[in-house]
């Protein structure tokens, strides 16, 4: 985890009063009705609630991959409000620190483990890869307006005869689109190399190998996503979330889409990282999974309906003392 001074008072994530309404066309689809989660650090918090409840809605705002509506309250992490424009600071916030592992996975079929484990370490830092490449567009148009000039000129492309202003000027545009398309071309094609270098070798490269080995992925790592099983790719799913270090972990239903012995190889997994300091959020409608963490938030219609500690883990008999209904 980051060495963010740790301090116990002050919960390392919080959403306050967050509303959230899907707008289909006129059709206004209030989800969200002011729910308030508050997470300290080392927790493992689950959020439980029937399909359709919010929780998927209420892990995307706390992740940032998604804004409350305009007159919602706010999330805090670490108390400071996290600003949700888009620009460094929200990438940042997203891609390092929070990891976040889907219900379905969502791996990149083309890359193989090991590429997709190192995905959130290669990630592109804030605003600079945007900057470069407009500023090279922009390069590229001006040596292509200029090469256009001289091709209608000096160049004798455009014979002396039918050299006007007018299509002096026509040529040197396109000569100037023409310019700024190859750079974009050109720094997108040297932006991959790049990638597949760092991929290769690098920082990112051991990260992922050290995460992946440690979830018994070793023998796997050239495997595409389409070769493993559901656990498989859920563990490289997680090893991707993992890999840039973040300081919490949220978690959308990771057993869902798993049979249950796979499912608690999972959770197992889940705990063991938990039990050396990992926060973290999991939703899920199961409240078999939700006894796997130290407390249970009750999302019901949009609203937080209970919030309650329980001696975790399984291993010991479950104890969920608001007893055991069953959400579909
Ligand atoms: N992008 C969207 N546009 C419109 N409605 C949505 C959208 N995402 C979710 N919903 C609706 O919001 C409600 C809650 O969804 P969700 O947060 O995914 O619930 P849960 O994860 O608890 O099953 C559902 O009724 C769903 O249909
Ligand atoms: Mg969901």
């Amino acid at each position: 985890m980051n060495d963010l001074t740790p301090n116990s008072e002050t919960p390392i994530l919080e959403g306050e009063d967050l509303r959230k309404t899907y707008r289909l066309g006129r059709v206004k689809v209030p989800v969200l009705h002011g729910a308030s989660v508050s997470i300290q650090e080392g927790e493992w918090v689950a959020i439980l609630g029937a399909s359709g409840s919010g929780k998927s809605t209420l892990l995307h705002l706390l992740a940032g991959l998604d804004k409350p509506d305009l007159d919602s309250g706010d999330i805090r992490y670490r108390g400071s409000k996290v600003e949700l424009q888009n620009g460094g600071e929200t990438n940042h916030y997203r891609n390092r620190t929070i990891g976040f592992v889907f219900q379905f996975y969502h791996l990149l079929p083309e890359l193989d483990v090991l590429e997709n484990g190192m995905l959130a370490n290669l990630v592109p830092r804030g605003r600079k890869s945007g900057i470069l490449i407009l500023v090279m567009a922009l390069i590229g148009a001006v040596i292509g307006a200029w090469l256009g000039l001289l091709a209608a000129g000096d160049w004798g492309l455009l014979p002396l005869e039918e050299r006007t202003p007018i299509r002096s000027i026509v040529l040197s545009g396109a000569c100037a689109v023409i310019g700024s398309g190859t750079m974009i071309v050109l720094i997108q094609m040297v932006q991959a190399v790049i990638l597949r270098t760092r991929m290769r070798s690098g920082e990112a490269a051991d990260v992922a190998r050290s995460t992946l080995g440690d979830f018994g992925l070793g023998q796997r790592y050239r495997h595409r996503p389409r070769e493993l099983s559901g656990g498989e790719r859920q563990r490289v799913a997680i090893g991707r979330a993992l890999g840039s270090d973040p300081d919490l972990l949220l978690a959308d239903e990771p057993t869902g889409n798993l049979d249950e012995r796979t499912g608690t190889e999972i959770l197992e997994l889940l705990k063991k990282k938990h039990e050396k300091g990992l926060t973290i959020v999991m939703v899920t409608h199961d409240p078999k999974v939700a006894e796997y963490a130290n407390r249970v938030v009750r999302l019901k219609n949009g609203r937080v309906v209970s919030d309650s500690v329980q001696n975790s883990v399984v291993g010991e008999m479950p104890s969920l003392d608001e007893g055991h209904e069953t959400f579909s």
